[in-house]
């Protein structure tokens, strides 16, 4: 009696807040992170993974529903089931591998480095950087990197949204900002509030940081909702819904 009474209880509480029904998926998402994830005036979302992530759910004949996360809690909240499914940008590497399941790349953008238009570096490096302040969103693979490789010599300033490594460079508080490019591009050259440029060449390398492109995240054991999304995904390839998302938010 006692083992089946805790057994219904269990059931209760996952049927509640904690589990997926089969059919509805909860997407976890930082927003905004211009031109991926960002809401309209009207408040309504979009960006390039929110179009995509719809399609792909139609697709997959999953009921999607978005749930906006900060990014420093958002693998967190995956854990702790307060959503299903991560698509926010999020970069595909073997350290994020070691805890979560990936889908295949939906997008390989690099990263980049953004600099004032009258800056005077032009290749970022070890000696050009030496004392530079530099942005990054906090937790990115952009800020394990510039900590990594130039941590002693700089100055890392980590900012909760990708938004707010804009002001500050709008505001002249940072001398680069290190995000991915169509974020930056979308931020710093489309947005011109200053002048600004890309510094040095886009980044794809080291993969240890920048790995394969963006992928959906799930949790280890859900391999089958992942397999969805990837059929999901060549489908939405082969009958041209993936180009005609992409067109919209890449191609001017
Ligand atoms: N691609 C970077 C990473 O995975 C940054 C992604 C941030 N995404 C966002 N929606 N804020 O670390």
């Amino acid at each position: 009696l006692t083992v089946s009474l805790l057994g219904a209880a269990i059931v209760a509480g996952s049927g509640t807040a904690q589990a997926r029904d089969n059919d509805t998926v909860r997407i976890g998402v930082d927003i905004p992170y211009v031109p991926m994830e960002y809401r309209k005036p009207d408040g309504t979302l979009t960006g390039f993974d929110i179009d995509l992530g719809n399609a792909l759910c139609k697709q997959a004949q999953l009921e999607c529903k978005w749930v906006e996360q900060s990014w420093d809690g958002i693998i967190p909240g995956l854990m702790a089931r307060k959503f299903d499914a991560i698509m926010s940008s999020m970069t595909i590497n073997d350290e994020r591998r070691q805890q979560l399941l990936f889908s295949n790349p939906y997008i390989v953008p690099p990263s980049a480095w953004f600099v004032p238009a009258s800056s005077d570096i032009q290749t970022p490096d070890e000696n050009s950087l030496k004392g530079k302040d530099i942005g990054v969103q906090r937790g990115t693979v952009q800020d394990n990197y510039v900590t990594d490789k130039y941590g002693s010599i700089a100055n890392i300033k980590r900012y909760a949204s990708a938004d707010d490594v804009a002001v500050d460079m709008d505001a002249g508080r940072l001398d680069l900002a290190f995000l991915d490019y169509p974020t930056g591009q979308a931020a710093m050259l489309d947005d011109k509030k200053r002048d600004y440029r890309v510094a040095g060449d886009k980044l794809t390398e080291p993969k240890k940081y920048f790995g394969e492109g963006f992928g959906i995240a799930f949790r280890k054991r859900d391999k089958e909702l992942a397999e969805k999304f990837n059929q999901a995904l060549a489908t939405l390839k082969d009958n041209g819904t993936y180009q005609k998302i992409y067109d919209q938010y890449f191609s001017k």
